[in-house]
């Protein structure tokens, strides 16, 4: 039997990777971070001591992009700076880099690991490009300020310097770029469920999601 998919997109501090993390634990499903995979690409750029913008430093290391990385304290760790998440928007928006990463995730909806009947994606093209014809369709959004206001809660624990305004200015210029990018931009699919989160709690939020993915 076909395994089922469950694309889950949505713009930067949204909420979607909480959500869909919940849901495949509710659903016994894997779970995969696609976000994780762009930060992968940049900080591996960066460690090199190239720049993110530089094409063939990027294209290179999505190719060789290495999945067991990811699980690495240090490297997880620098994943999720605002720094990396930046870069990430750059590498991301080169179609080679997309192209290099695609197959990766197609497989992981179609065969997903452990034997598990279902796979949730979460990222920003999974229901318009990488699973097109996933079972169900999510689009999680937030008020750019509600979203910025969660992230620099987030970071501040671990830069007490970060301010408000600055995580603010990185979250849109992340939603700019990958909204305006001509290769997967960020997009609500047509048959994707649209979840405002602005004004819930996680709990509501949940609730919300599960009652869109059962309905
Ligand atoms: O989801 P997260 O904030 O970790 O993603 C980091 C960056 O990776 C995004 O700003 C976006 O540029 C890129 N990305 C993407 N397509 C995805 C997931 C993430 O372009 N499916």
């Amino acid at each position: 039997m076909a395994k089922k998919i469950i694309a889950v997109d949505g713009p930067a501090a949204s909420g979607k990777g909480t959500l869909a993390r919940r849901l495949a634990a509710h659903f016994d499903y894997a779970y995969l971070d696609t976000g994780a995979l762009y930060r992968a690409v940049a900080l591996t750029v960066i460690n090199n001591g190239q720049d993110p913008s530089d094409t063939s430093a990027a294209v290179t290391a999505a190719r060789e992009l290495d999945m067991a990385q990811l699980t690495v304290p240090d490297f997880a760790r620098a994943l999720r700076t605002t720094q990396t998440g930046l870069a990430a928007s750059i590498v991301a928006a080169e179609p080679d880099v997309r192209a290099a990463i695609l197959a990766a995730q197609r497989q992981f909806g179609q065969t997903p690991p452990d034997g598990k009947q279902g796979a949730i994606l979460d990222g920003r093209d999974i229901g318009t490009v990488v699973c097109p014809n996933a079972d169900k369709k999510l689009f999680i959004t937030a008020r750019a300020h509600v979203r910025a206001e969660r992230r620099w809660k987030e970071l501040v624990t671990q830069d007490a310097r970060l301010t408000l305004a600055s995580v603010l200015a990185d979250v849109e210029a992340r939603d700019a770029r990958d909204t305006n990018r001509a290769t997967a931009p960020m997009k609500q699919a047509e048959d994707a469920h649209l979840l405002d989160t602005s004004d819930l709690s996680i709990e509501e939020a949940f609730a919300a999601a599960l009652a869109l993915v059962d309905g």
